[in-house]
């Protein structure tokens, strides 16, 4: 992979972090030259995935959840105790939730999992947000899904949870007009993860073979991690000074049907 978006001294705030596309991202902006703020609920998700990093990477974990206001502002404020400023928000804690018809759904889950990737989102964007305006630099990927821009069976909240993801990040990029703070989204697809085999199995009730899951993907496998870090690399780069308020599929042609 080109090594050619560097992040030199770039602080990096990266959520759920100990998770498969977080710990990639994390690993890619490390090795790019980054130094690392790593949130995850967990401390001990936190010390397994930041020990991947280079030995020369600056890292730094703080434990939070990111439903809970206090606790975002609690990492954001240590963020910039600790390296000064933030510099890029990877905004990309997220749950699936329960896997089941909207019939079936307890409204307790549909809240649950409005709270981590809709309130969790928001929460992050309210209170990095200042800190870029302020020092008029900055760049924001949330993470919303192909499930945010098709509908998905069995899923229909987190579908919709990653609806209200593109809406607060064109609405974000609309309140950073005239400054030089970018926010933009990213849409994986079928990545190779813990997610996608808990969302298809759940569907399905069993594993189901590898070339059916693929079937409507062009690509005709799954995505890698490493393949959406790239391109929240890139959107954290200067590469990308350009883009704001763009919604990234990064889903080997999924939706391009
Ligand atoms: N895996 C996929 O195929 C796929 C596709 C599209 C979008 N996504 C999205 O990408 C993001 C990362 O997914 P992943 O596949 O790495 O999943 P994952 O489950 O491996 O990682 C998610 C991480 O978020 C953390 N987290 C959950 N709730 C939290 C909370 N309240 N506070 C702090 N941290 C919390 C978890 O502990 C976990 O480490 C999610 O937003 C997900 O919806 C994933």
């Amino acid at each position: 992979m080109s090594d050619s978006i560097r992040l030199d001294g770039r602080v990096a705030v990266v959520t759920g972090a100990a998770g498969v596309i977080g710990a990639a991202t994390m690993r890619l902006l490390a090795a790019r030259g980054a130094r690392i703020v790593a949130v995850d609920r967990r401390e001990a998700d936190l010390a397994a995935a930041t020990a991947g990093l280079p030995a020369s990477a600056e890292t730094f974990a703080v434990a939070a959840d990111v439903t809970d206001e206090d606790q975002v502002a609690a990492y954001v404020r240590q963020a910039c105790n600790r390296f000064g400023t933030i510099d890029v928000f990877f905004n990309n804690a997220g749950i699936e939730g329960e896997i089941k018809p909207i019939t079936a759904y307890p409204l307790e889950a549909f809240r649950r999992v409005l709270d981590v990737n809709v309130v969790g989102v928001f929460l992050g964007l309210k209170h990095v947000l200042p800190v870029m305006l302020k020092q008029n630099r900055g760049s924001i990927i949330n993470t919303a899904s192909i499930a945010g821009l098709i509908g998905s069976p069995q899923i229909a909240v987190y579908s919709a949870s990653k609806h209200a993801v593109i809406g607060l990040t064109k609405s974000a990029s609309w309140e950073c007009t005239g400054t030089n703070v970018r926010v933009n989204c990213i849409c994986p697809g079928l990545i190779e993860s813990r997610m996608l085999s808990a969302i298809i199995e759940g569907r399905s009730g069993a594993p189901v073979p590898a070339d059916k899951v693929v079937d409507r993907v062009p690509a005709r496998r799954l995505g890698q991690g490493a393949e959406v870090a790239a391109v929240v690399a890139f959107l954290a780069s200067d590469d990308a000074s350009y883009v704001s308020g763009a919604a990234y599929t990064v889903d080997g042609g999924r939706t391009a049907a």
